[in-house]
């Protein structure tokens, strides 16, 4: 077990068991990219980070909601204009009916600019009796079956890093240029959204948020400034360790370690084993930190993370990230919840209802039902209230674009109809429309308290 008391640096976690990192064939070259790496400016800063830990302190208080989105995966390939521009409008219109149904302020935090990392069940996949390593993200190898594109290469780390900057810079300027002000919601609209029944109830709420601001800046008599602008923070799976590690830095003026490279870098559900690799490492960093728990952690488990990774019991540093699937929620998250709230652990609770909802169709696509999902935030909202607290987030794994990968919602996506537009190689994501509804009906469940 860690405890506090052992010495920490960036590279502690390297004298533990690492699960889910590349086996690379050629450790100078390893060496070298990493080398590189770590004299490289960073992606973010420690004020942004520490922003974003006290406004998720003011979230784990009742006073905020996080809104935690994007792809499973991202693809080198999508960092592009329309791509990126999408996501960012999905998650204004999601934000915007929350902060209007919800009367809350909502965090915003894509998980972009670096979720270029996935765990995989196995380190290898057979196809036609030839066996090579699994595809484990962009930053590690290539999605093609071959072995030169499925060999993890080390210089694809430094096309991670470039491709979070590209996408990262494109999104500061796309903010910093008026993109995200409360004024100019119409900025948002995406091309292919018509006659969807869904767009008049958000075209009243973003009437009705036209309305205030008006009010308000006749009142004050002057513009609201930045109070009507809004901003956006990174995440992604800290998976691959050596990346995060070459990113981790002290800063003037500040003690402590950060890691630069994200402002929420978050354990998955497959790492977070108390003896293991991933828990050295974040409990040693600075940043804000989620961890993914799901219906198999033992609520003594959940209690001892937080005393590992969060000590000092500092307001807005732990999140955990619930996925425990619509089935498991109701025997799962009661005793969670009682052993840390007794624990007196100040922690954000933040409801994932997609990765413990995945299921196979008998034709073998994967895919979430647009129920389950809803199922499992219903659930979330009313055990955490029945135990005295509050969920303060959600997690979604989404995407701005017309998709064909969950079954569900209004628009009436059936199985049948998977295969029209079906892109993910990873997990399956809510389309536009079945964010925009699901953002909808949050809002009515926060409402409804
Ligand atoms: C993910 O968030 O894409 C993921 C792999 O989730 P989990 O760690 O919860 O399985
Ligand atoms: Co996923």
């Amino acid at each position: 077990m860690v405890i506090k008391s052992q010495p920490w640096s960036p590279d502690s976690w390297q004298r533990k068991t690492a699960q889910q990192q590349p086996n690379y064939p050629d450790r100078i070259k390893l060496d070298a990219a990493i080398a590189q790496l770590a004299s490289l400016p960073p992606l973010v800063t420690s004020f942004e980070i520490e922003l974003l830990r006290q406004q998720l302190a003011e979230a784990a208080r009742g006073e905020r909601f996080l809104l935690q989105g994007g792809d499973c995966s991202e693809n080198f390939s999508d960092c592009e204009s329309d791509a990126i521009s999408s996501k960012l409008k999905i998650l204004l219109q999601m934000s915007l009916v929350i902060v209007q149904g919800g009367k809350k302020r909502v965090i915003r935090i894509g998980r972009f600019a670096g979720q270029y990392a996935k765990p995989r069940s196995s380190d290898m996949e057979t196809r036609n009796g030839v066996t090579l390593p699994s595809y484990r993200g962009d930053m590690i190898n290539g999605m093609e079956f071959t072995p030169e594109s499925r060999i993890p290469d080390p210089e694809l780390l430094l096309r991670g890093y470039e491709h979070a900057g590209l996408t990262l810079n494109f999104i500061r300027a796309l903010i910093d240029g008026g993109f995200a002000d409360l004024h100019h919601p119409e900025l948002w609209r995406l091309g292919f959204v018509h006659n969807s029944p869904l767009m008049n109830e958000y075209t009243r709420m973003v009437d009705s948020i036209g309305e205030s601001l008006r009010f308000m800046e006749t009142l004050t008599g002057g513009s609201l400034g930045d109070s009507s602008r809004v901003d956006f923070f990174t995440s992604h799976e800290g998976l691959h360790l050596l990346y995060e590690q070459a990113h981790t830095r002290r800063v003037p003026r500040r003690t402590g370690w950060y890691n630069l490279t994200t402002h929420l870098p978050w354990i998955g559900n497959r790492t977070r084993a108390l003896d293991g690799a991933h828990i050295e490492y974040f409990r040693g960093i600075e940043n804000p930190i989620g961890v993914k728990i799901d219906a198999a952690t033992p609520p003594g488990e959940v209690c001892e993370l937080c005393s590992v990774l969060n000590p000092d019991n500092i307001p807005g540093k732990l999140t955990f990230i619930m996925r425990f699937g619509a089935k498991h929620i109701a025997a799962a998250l009661p005793p969670i919840a009682d052993a840390v709230i007794k624990s007196g652990a100040k922690v954000l609770w933040c409801s994932d209802p997609m990765h413990g909802n995945t299921e196979t169709t008998a034709s073998g696509i994967k895919t979430r039902r647009f129920d389950n999902v809803l199922n499992e935030l219903e659930h979330a909202f009313s055990i955490l209230s029945d135990a005295g607290t509050h969920l303060g987030g959600v997690h979604f794994e989404l995407t701005g674009d017309d998709v064909t990968e969950c079954i569900g919602g209004a628009s009436g996506i059936t199985e049948a109809d998977l295969s029209r537009d079906y892109r993910t190689q990873v997990d399956p994501r809510l389309n536009y429309e079945q964010s925009l509804e699901m953002a909808l009906l949050l809002s009515r469940l926060m409402a409804r308290k």
